[in-house]
């Protein structure tokens, strides 16, 4: 196949969701109809401890949550797919932030019982800034919803994006009896199958079709048309090009558990979305087809496999084909490396990845200098935008609890840092040796301390700080040129961050204040000066 060809055929995408909305449960779905029926264990298969394929760390498996993420590839109907888990919990929203800047859209999964929640809206906008394509799915739809209409007026209104229903629902919670296909003028109909671990029995008609009536109660009927004569009323035609433009959301109904709407919901997805396109580098333009390889680093792992240590650095590729064994430039220590131990992961599964193309995400194994954001690549000269972080707003000091393993916790600590499970400030005053560590919420801690034990068997002390803001100091500031001449409020603490830029750690609100008030002519920066 031409490279061409092999690039239009792959779409990248992730899926985005509140906690509980049904993201695992659409993944595993998919997978069902990507072939990998042995892996799409049902989730009331999860509920006897068995896991699904995307979540494998021990942590996860106790707490029941999705930390780590993962990437899922597989082929459906000539598509090569390439599935980003991401953490649900807003603790990781960091892990998924990185992760979107990896794809090319994402599935927004909403509970239609709910509407839109908190998570949700949070990782929307971090979409809507990147201009990312998004679907939305309103799953849940074998229980009771939110009325239809209001769900896609709530899109509209909270999210501030324009919505086009692409199906829409027919009859709700007990009465729900499948979607109209507005685009093919068809039924889809639903019948409840145990466990919804098969793909279920899918009749197409017409909605003029009497069967239809019949399978419908008169009141679920009555509303389905009104609903819909409301809508086309509206008028608006859909617009693909919108829906790339991230302007447009298309949206679809179904139950992911019970695989209803569920492959609509891909084919639509497939067929709307785009194949990987051109990434933007200062002035130039990469477009995949260029014939030179190069991608960006977007997640590093290590110990995915307990059996080795080893340290994974997941690389979305953006132009040319990867070939195992080929050498590339890793720009940021402008050093050339071989790639030659490369993977693709499904679950605790790898598999050996020779050939891969733009739009697709490989492990590669053993390159403990590959950094997040950094850019790997047969032409030097592109380099990749650093992948932007979010502003923590929690931090703690930890240390290590047992002298005799010292040299392991400290060994853990550094390698867990370069993952970017936490972020290091370092005490400017030299009073603390270990860094501070910040996180966007605490579960990153426990992770930490978790990784810690179990990967290194390193014992660890928490000590949360009373710190919660971070703000920076102005572009061009040396350290040496504010240690000691700062008017500090109490309690907070002048740090340098990874890059070596000054910083202050503030406890509160007045704290900030207060500095600004004392410091007249120093404006502190939310986010860290663009160097
Ligand atoms: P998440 O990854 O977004 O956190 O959600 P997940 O898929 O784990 O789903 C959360 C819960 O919602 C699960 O129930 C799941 O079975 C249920 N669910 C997902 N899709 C649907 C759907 O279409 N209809 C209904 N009625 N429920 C759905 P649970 O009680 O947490 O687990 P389990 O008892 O199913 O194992």
């Amino acid at each position: 196949m031409k490279l061409s060809d092999e690039i239009a055929r792959r779409r990248t995408f992730a899926i985005i969701s509140h906690p509980d909305a049904g993201k695992t449960t659409l993944t595993e779905k998919f997978l069902l109809y990507g072939g990998a029926v042995q892996l799409a264990g049902s989730v009331t298969a999860r509920a006897n401890r068995r896991k699904t394929s995307s979540d494998w760390m021990e942590l996860e498996k106790q707490r029941g949550i999705s930390v780590s993420s993962t990437v899922l590839q597989f082929e459906y109907e000539g598509f090569y797919v390439n599935l980003l888990d991401t953490p649900g919990h807003k603790d990781f929203s960091e892990d998924t932030y990185r992760v979107l800047t990896a794809v090319d859209a994402v599935i927004m999964v909403i509970d239609a019982g709910k509407g839109i929640e908190s998570q949700t809206r949070k990782l929307f906008e971090i979409c809507r800034r990147r201009g990312v394509p998004i679907f939305t799915f309103m799953n849940k739809c074998d229980r009771p919803t939110l009325e239809p209409l209001e769900l896609l007026d709530e899109l509209e209104r909270v999210l501030g994006i324009s919505a086009y229903a692409l199906s829409w629902p027919l009859g709700n919670g007990e009465r729900f009896k499948g979607v109209f296909d507005r685009l093919a003028n068809q039924i889809h109909t639903f019948e409840r199958v145990s466990g919804g671990a098969y793909r279920a029995p899918v009749s197409i008609s017409d909605i003029s079709d009497p069967d239809i009536r019949e399978k419908l109660d008169s009141e679920s009927y009555d509303s389905a048309v009104h609903e819909l004569e409301i809508l086309n009323e509206a008028g608006s035609s859909f617009d693909p090009l919108a829906v790339l433009r991230g302007e447009l959301t298309p949206v679809m109904f179904g139950s992911a558990s019970n695989n209803f709407g569920v492959q609509l919901l891909l084919d639509m997805f497939l067929k709307y979305s785009a194949a990987p396109g051109a990434h933007k580098v200062g002035e130039r333009t990469i477009l995949p087809e260029e014939e030179k390889f190069s991608g960006f680093v977007f997640k590093i792992q290590a110990n995915m496999d307990p059996k080795h240590r080893d340290h994974i650095a997941f690389i979305r590729i953006c132009s040319g084909v990867f070939r195992r064994d080929m050498t590339a430039t890793h720009v940021q220590s402008k050093k050339t490396v071989r790639l030659s131990s490369s993977h693709k992961l499904l679950g605790q599964d790898r598999e050996t990845v020779d050939v891969a193309y733009p739009g697709d995400v490989i492990g590669l194994v053993g390159h403990s200098s590959f950094g997040i954001g950094d850019t790997i690549t047969e032409d030097p000269t592109i380099v990749y935008d650093e992948i932007p972080r979010f502003v923590p707003e929690c931090f703690a000091m930890i240390t290590g609890s047992k002298t005799e393993q010292f040299k392991r916790f400290r060994q853990g600590l550094d390698q867990l840092i370069a993952e970017g499970v936490v972020q290091p400030y370092y005490d400017a005053s030299g009073f603390r040796r270990e860094p501070i560590l910040g996180a966007v919420g605490p579960l990153q801690f426990e992770v930490m301390q978790f990784r810690l034990e179990s990967e290194y068997t390193a014992q660890s002390r928490l000590d949360n700080l009373a710190l919660k803001m971070i703000r920076w100091l102005p572009a061009g500031t040396s350290i040496e040129s504010v240690k000691g001449k700062l008017n500090l409020p109490g309690g907070s603490a002048l740090v340098t961050d990874r890059q070596g830029l000054p910083a202050l750690l503030f406890p509160e609100e007045w704290a900030i204040r207060y500095f600004t008030q004392n410091n007249p002519g120093i404006a502190l920066l939310e986010e860290p000066p663009v160097q």
